[in-house]
This record gives C-alpha cells, sequence and structure tokens, in this order.
C-alpha cells in the first residue's frame, strides 16, 4: 500500500505533536525538511523547524515556555511513539533533528521491491491535468524551442501521471491564421490539380512558406486573393478546407518524425478546434463587462499590466489570445481540468499572464493561486550555441531538429563501436543503444538545467560519459545491471529469502536516499521542475558508486544477498527516474 514518503509520515507525527505541544495554535502545519549538512556534519536526517515560529506567536501565553529551544524539547517530548524514529534531538535555537530506524528504512526498501516502485508514487490533490506543450506552428519552423517545450512538457506530463494524474497532453499546433489564405493560394498556383499535392511534391514546407510570403509581399493581386482565401477558408469552403488539410498533413508528417525519435506521446487540439467556441467566450466575457473599445479592436484592460489584452483585432478578426481565452474556458468548463499548465519559452509570460487574469476576472479560476483549478505558465530559457547567440548550425539558417537527433545518434553510435565490448553486438542492439544514449543525452541536457536559465547545446558535453550527463548515469545503471548478473543468482529468489540489512554507514546512506524517491518527484510536480529529479538522479548514482559501491563489497561477501537487493533496488530507482525523465534505460555496455 502507499503510505506516503517519509516527510510525509514525519509530518504526521510531528502535526500530532504540534497539537499537543501548542493546543492554541491548531492551524500551524508542520515544517519538515531533510537535514541539510553543515560543514560536513549531519545531526539527523530530518529536522522540524517549527519551534521559531511558535514561539513568536506563543510568547508568555504558555508559561513552560521560556524561548523556542524549550519550545523544541516539548516538540520532541510530545511526538507520538513511532517505529520510524531511531532518536531525536534538539539543535541551536529549537530545531528537531530525527534519525530514522535502519530497520525502518530497511523493511521500506524490501517491501518496495516485492509491491514495485509504483507503491512510492505520490499522492497529488487533483485529477485531471492538461499539459500543454510542444505546440509548433503549421508550415513554419519546428525550431529548438518546440524541442525544449516537447522534452520538459512530456516530463511534467509523465510525472503526473506517475502521480495518478489524469493528464491531457495537448499539442496546441498554429493550424489557424492569416498565415493559411497566402499558403493555400500559393498552393493552388503551384499545384492546380489539387491530387498531385504531397509532401515529396512540396518539399519542405518552411522554403515554401518563405516563398509564398515572397509572393504575397511582392504582388498586390496575390495578396488580395490570399486574403479574401482566409475568409472563403474561414467560411468553410471545400476547396480551401480541403488545401488547409493537405497543407496541415504534411506538417503533422514532420513534427512526428520528431516526437517517433524522442518518443512523445501527443494528442493534437489545434488553435482550430476552438475556433467555434471563440464567439461564445467573448459575449460571456462582454456581459460580464469586461470588453472594451479601444482604438477599432475589443480588448480587456487588466491589473497591473500596461497593455491591454487585444480579444478581436481592428478588423474583425480574432487571434492568439482569443483562442487562449477559449481553450482555457474549454479546458475548465468542458474537460475538467483542475491544473492547467503550458509550457513555451519565458517571452510568452506577459501573455499568458493576461490570459489567466483574465480568466480569474471572469470567474473561472479562483484569484488564490493555491487553490484548484489553476493555470500555470512553465517558461523556459533560450537554447544557445558555441558563440553564445542563438542557437544555429553553420550551414543553415535554421535547426532541423530531426537532423540534430540524428546526429546525436551517430555521435553516441560512433562512441559506442569504439568501446570493444560493443563490437560484437548485433547491429541491433548498436542501434537501440545509440538511440537510447544519443536521444537520452539530449533531453538531459536540457532537464538537467533549471528550466528558465538558457542553456548551451554543446554535442561533446552532452555525450561525454563523465560527468552529469546521461551518458554517464545510463552506464552506472548499465554497470549495476552488470553487477547482479555476475553475481549468477536470480535476484527474484533473493528478494524472497533474503532481507536487507544497512549496517554499514553506507548502505545506510545509500538506503535512504533511495526512500527519498517519492518527495523527490512530489517536489519537481508541485514545483514543475525537472531539474530537481535529475538532480536526485545525479546524486543516486555519485552515492552508489562513490559511497556504497566503493566501501561495501558486494558479490563474494557474507552480506551479498542484501548487498544485491541494495543494487536492485538502486536500478529499479534509477529506471523510474529514467522513465520519468523520457530517457530509454540500458542494461548493457
Ligand atoms: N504555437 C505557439 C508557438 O509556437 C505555442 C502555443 C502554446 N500554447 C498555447 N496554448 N498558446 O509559439
Amino acid at each position: 500500500e502507499n503510505v506516503g514518503s517519509v516527510k510525509r509520515q514525519l509530518a504526521l507525527l510531528f502535526e500530532v505533536s504540534l497539537r499537543t505541544t501548542v493546543p492554541s495554535e491548531p492551524d500551524v502545519a508542520p515544517l519538515v525538511e531533510p537535514c541539510a549538512a553543515k560543514s560536513g556534519v549531519k545531526f539527523g536526517d530530518y529536522q522540524c523547524n517549527n519551534a521559531m515560529g511558535i514561539w513568536s506567536k506563543i510568547k508568555g501565553k504558555q508559561a513552560e515556555f521560556k524561548g523556542p529551544p524549550s519550545v523544541g524539547q516539548a516538540i520532541m517530548k510530545n511526538l507520538p511513539p513511532s517505529d520510524i524514529i531511531e532518536s531525536c534531538s534538539v539543535a541551536g535555537p529549537g530545531f528537531v533533528n530525527v534519525v530514522l530506524s535502519r530497520n525502518w528504512i530497511a523493511q521500506r526498501l524490501q517491501r518496495m521491491l516485492i509491491d514495485g516502485i509504483d507503491t512510492w508514487a505520490p499522492r497529488l490533490p487533483l485529477k485531471r491535468a492538461v499539459v500543454d506543450f510542444s505546440s509548433p506552428n503549421i508550415a513554419k519552423e519546428m525550431h529548438v524551442g518546440h524541442l525544449r517545450s516537447t522534452i520538459i512538457g512530456d516530463t511534467l506530463a509523465r510525472m503526473l501521471e506517475f502521480s495518478h494524474v489524469d493528464v491531457l497532453r495537448r499539442n496546441h499546433v498554429g493550424d489557424w491564421g492569416t498565415q493559411f489564405g497566402m499558403l493555400i493560394e500559393f498552393l493552388f498556383e503551384k499545384f492546380p490539380n489539387p491530387e498531385d499535392v504531397n509532401e515529396a511534391a512540396i518539399g519542405d514546407l518552411q522554403t515554401f512558406y518563405k516563398a509564398s510570403k515572397v509572393r504575397f509581399d511582392s504582388d498586390p493581386e496575390f495578396k488580395q486573393r490570399a486574403q479574401q482565401a482566409v475568409v472563403r477558408l474561414q467560411g468553410g469552403e471545400t476547396r480551401y478546407r480541403d488545401a488547409w488539410k493537405q497543407i496541415c498533413e504534411i506538417s503533422r508528417t514532420e513534427f512526428h518524425r520528431v516526437y517517433e525519435r524522442l518518443g512523445v506521446h501527443l494528442e493534437e487540439k489545434g488553435e482550430s478546434f476552438y475556433n467555434p467556441y471563440i464567439p461564445g467566450v467573448l459575449e460571456e466575457l462582454n456581459k460580464k463587462g469586461m470588453i472594451e473599445d479601444s482604438e477599432g479592436a475589443r480588448v480587456i484592460f487588466l491589473k497591473d499590466v500596461n497593455i491591454p489584452l487585444i480579444v478581436v483585432k481592428s478588423d474583425g478578426g480574432y487571434n492568439y489570445a482569443s483562442t487562449d481565452l477559449s481553450a482555457l474556458w474549454y479546458r475548465i468548463n468542458e474537460e475538467k481540468a483542475e491544473w492547467i499548465i503550458y509550457v513555451t519559452d519565458v517571452g510568452q509570460q506577459q501573455h499568458f499572464d493576461m490570459v489567466f487574469k483574465a480568466a480569474k476576472r471572469a470567474g473561472w479560476l479562483p484569484a488564490d493561486d493555491s487553490l484548484y483549478p489553476k493555470a500555470t505558465h512553465v517558461g523556459f530559457g533560450l537554447v544557445l550555441g558555441e558563440d553564445g547567440k542563438r542557437f544555429r548550425t553553420r550551414n543553415t539558417e535554421v535547426v532541423r531538429l530531426v537532423d540534430l537527433l540524428d546526429e546525436a545518434k551517430n555521435r553516441s553510435k560512433t562512441a559506442l563501436l569504439e568501446r570493444d565490448t560493443a563490437k560484437e553486438w548485433p547491429e541491433e542492439e548498436v542501434e537501440k543503444t545509440s538511440e537510447a544514449v544519443g536521444y537520452g543525452a539530449v533531453k538531459y541536457a536540457d532537464l538537467k538545467n533549471n528550466r528558465l536559465t538558457n542553456y548551451t547545446f554543446n554535442f561533446d558535453q552532452m555525450l561525454n560519459d563523465k560527468g552529469n550527463t546521461a551518458v554517464y548515469l545510463l552506464y552506472a545503471h548499465a554497470r549495476i545491471c552488470s553487477i547482479i548478473r555476475k553475481s549468477g543468482k536470480d535476484i527474484e529468489e533473493v528478494k524472497k529469502n533474503a532481507k536487507i540489512a544497512l549496517d554499514h554507514e553506507d548502505e545506510r546512506a545509500l538506503g535512504l536516499h533511495l526512500l527519498q524517491f517519492s518527495e523527490v518527484v512530489e517536489e519537481a510536480c508541485t514545483n514543475l521542475l525537472p531539474n530537481v529529479l535529475c538532480e536526485y538522479l545525479y546524486n543516486l548514482s555519485e552515492i552508489f558508486t562513490k559511497k556504497f559501491y566503493s566501501n561495501c563489497q558486494v558479490v563474494g561477501s557474507p552480506e551479498e544477498d542484501s548487498r544485491l537487493l541494495l543494487c536492485e533496488a538502486t536500478a529499479i530507482v534509477m529506471r523510474k527516474c529514467f522513465y520519468l525523465l523520457g530517457i530509454v534505460p540500458v542494461y548493457k555496455i
């Protein structure tokens, strides 16, 4: 059964204690955190930090308390008995330090090995979420920004799904807008017979887009036809609808090549999907008195924003904002999503800020951000090249994502084939491993940084087998698997017959870190920060290699069985981290 993370379980114990210690303050929530090492020394595994806050509230009201340390002493004394805790102490201004019981850590690990890691999934206070990610624009370039959105969004979706949230993975593709008039007219010109239209004939849609733009800008007669085409498309004329579908379909095949390589699944509900909802949604906002006229356009003025949100352009057309307002309305009211998450570059922050403010004013979302339903913009920084400028490749102006991913795979294949072991592998295994490593490296290089910072795209760095890279981590995992294989034992049998013991200090450190998986995923979900999970994974691998495996002999030692179980638990947790980061594990190197 799922008993919740260590942090949560301790919080429950401290909650009981706080109610006894300060009955006059029933709303004080327990503040429990893992202990940080101070100059290399730790006083416990976790600490409760309530004493000072409580002291400032009750000063003079409860005579037995002389200051924060005495409050800490009382919190410690009032803890209910529990087999989680080995010992407690009070330090400094009342911090209550907790040392966890080795036996209890060992038992929790053993249970996980039997019941599976899914029993360690965090529990979140919501049922359904929308993650709006990737979302490239039809016929325009799918660029590294969309790659970041795809990678980050997929991880967030995976973490929420693991935490039992029903996730609607939405690809909000830009498939509507005035550019289609131009594209369709150009298509008619180039291919008078619609049957001749296919990907091979059109070639690169971006080039096609550029050519049609040149035509649009240089020929007023064409421009006029293009503008009429938009009207005819939006009016639903078959010939125009069909051409629009053809163009979208070609773009889609392009996008799918990227998604296929990355193993990312998305459900397309593009801008066009929400178009029919716009008039009704704007009417609702209008009735609420939110929409005003401004220089021929219809706009919403919002608190603390110096520009208005334009919802109907001066030519009467709808725009990005009217679509997003309708999409948000739909997601809250029709899809009943409680958390709507948008993954785009930080440049769109103001747009989302305004859309969310409008939704709050309309009463679709509560004003208090800590309540559900809520909407969050997950922004990210730029991808930079070696030169510190926006990432581009040498010869072309833009980076084709498919080429980028293929290069990562090919480079990792070359490196793999330089290893003696891999030389005898069947071709299929080489392919699978170089894909796992190559694509994994691109993803990890992106995810390991705080998403708001810009990051520099560098193949040599991300494909290095030392340091904080996917390659290093995947190999570390493969090495653990090979330790287990070399023991010659059937790990399922060991699970049944042996018990985990954590007598060595480094066994205990590894065991405790493993147990913290659940609260780390919870934090990564709550704050929508994949780098938190990357950091955990990297530390896990370091603790395993530098502490446990360096100081505790596994195969051939008297503790062999117990230590094999620790290896297995580490491999299982690492694989779950990989899975949540969208990285395919490798078992052999
Ligand atoms: N198509 C947009 C772009 O490429 C991203 C869409 C993000 N999602 C949204 N609901 N606005 O910049």
